[in-house]
């Protein structure tokens, strides 16, 4: 048994270089690369460099180099087949063995679920075009039909199975639907969709991928929580995830960005000109989200609640950033009036 070529130039496709080394190099932004003294020679000044354009990492003092599967070989000393399992588990994937045989093992059911993501947000996109109900709220929220294209905003319809209907056609769909959280299964083995009489906010990873939703209830109905977000699925992690990165990640020479909780604090602060603005997913600020962020960029700025639950907030943001503060990069906090959150605020104070 082997790994078949192709599953191991789709991992390749899925793990990110710099991710993977700054968990046991602390890297540095240096022009497009990133660098770090050596993990494979002694010295005093850094020669190691990783390229996330390349994927590649090479040390100048001792002419190391490699993908992430030769760092984890060199690093952690793993065989092969043991850094291929590493980085698999890390992205979420199981490996795939070929059986004998010469034709390759299909690759993972990943593409798919990526695919279906994508047909549920463009379902939903279509959904919003036909609703008045939900254009209207969204209206009398202030938001444009422009930002709301933006952001790839959608309405799940209300209904218990209309995505079911729509997309689940044959059994694998039905199944990636379930697996992907779009629909739900109770214990009698009825299946429902997930979100309904929702707006949708897609939630996009690095890449600009679909991997999850949040939804936004439209009805008063105390029975339902304001927002559902998809569960964790290998494709989404919600403690590493940041609403809006995908959109500010790609403004240029970005040099700070604010941190916000909700994502209609996203939408409408970029409507109002502030796009540099991600939302955590409904959790604290986690480590991850700090690397990803100051691997980009050097200041932090968060913006909490004035009440004791945002100042609470704040400090643990503190605590968790204060072990990555190294030269040049910042942290700065804000506070907001009593009853304003980004989005009010910034639509009656500009
Ligand atoms: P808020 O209740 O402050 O949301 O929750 P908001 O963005 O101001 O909502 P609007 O303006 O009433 O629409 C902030 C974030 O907390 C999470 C969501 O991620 C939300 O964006 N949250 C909140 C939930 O996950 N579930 C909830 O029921 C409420
Ligand atoms: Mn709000």
């Amino acid at each position: 048994m082997s790994i078949p070529r192709g599953f191991i130039d789709d991992l390749m496709t899925r793990v990110d270089i710099v991710d993977l080394i700054d968990n046991y190099v602390s890297l540095r932004k240096a022009g497009r690369n990133y660098t770090a003294l050596c993990p494979f020679h002694n010295e005093k000044t850094p020669s190691f460099s990783v390229s996330p354009d390349k994927q590649f990492y090479y040390c100048f003092g001792c002419g190391t180099h490699g993908t992430a599967i030769g760092f984890l070989m060199n690093y952690a000393h793993l065989n092969f087949v043991e850094a291929v399992h590493e980085l698999a588990s890390r992205v979420g994937v199981e490996v795939v063995y070929e059986q004998g045989g010469s034709t390759p093992a299909s690759i993972t059911a990943f593409d798919d679920w990526y695919q279906v993501m994508a047909q549920a947000a463009q379902y939903y996109r279509q959904q919003l075009r036909q609703s008045q109900a939900a254009i209207d709220y969204l209206k009398k929220r202030g938001l444009t039909g422009e930002i709301a294209r933006d952001f790839g905003l959608g309405y799940a319809p209300p209904g218990w199975d209309n995505l079911l209907k729509t997309l689940g056609t044959d059994s694998d769909m039905r199944t990636r639907l379930l697996k992907t959280g779009l629909i739900k299964q109770n214990e009698s083995g009825r299946r429902y969709d997930h979100f309904r009489d929702r707006v949708m906010f897609p939630i996009l990873d690095v890449r600009g991928r679909v991997i999850a939703f949040g939804g936004r209830k439209l009805s008063k109905s105390e029975h339902e929580p304001k927002y559902l977000n998809s569960p964790e699925t290998p494709l989404f992690q919600k403690s590493s995830e940041l609403y809006g990165w995908y959109l500010a990640s790609k403004i240029r020479s970005l040099q700070q960005i604010i941190v916000v909780e909700g994502y209609m604090d996203v939408v409408a602060l970029a409507q109002y000109g502030i796009p540099n603005v991600v939302a955590t997913l409904g959790t604290a600020t986690t480590h991850q989200h700090l690397t990803r962020l100051f691997r980009k960029l050097p200041e932090i700025i968060f913006c909490f609640d004035g009440d004791e639950a945002g100042q609470k907030a704040a400090w643990r943001a503190l605590e968790m950033a204060l072990p990555l503060l190294q030269d040049g990069r910042s942290v700065r906090f804000m506070f907001l009036p009593k009853g304003d959150d980004p989005d009010s605020l910034v639509r009656h104070s500009g």
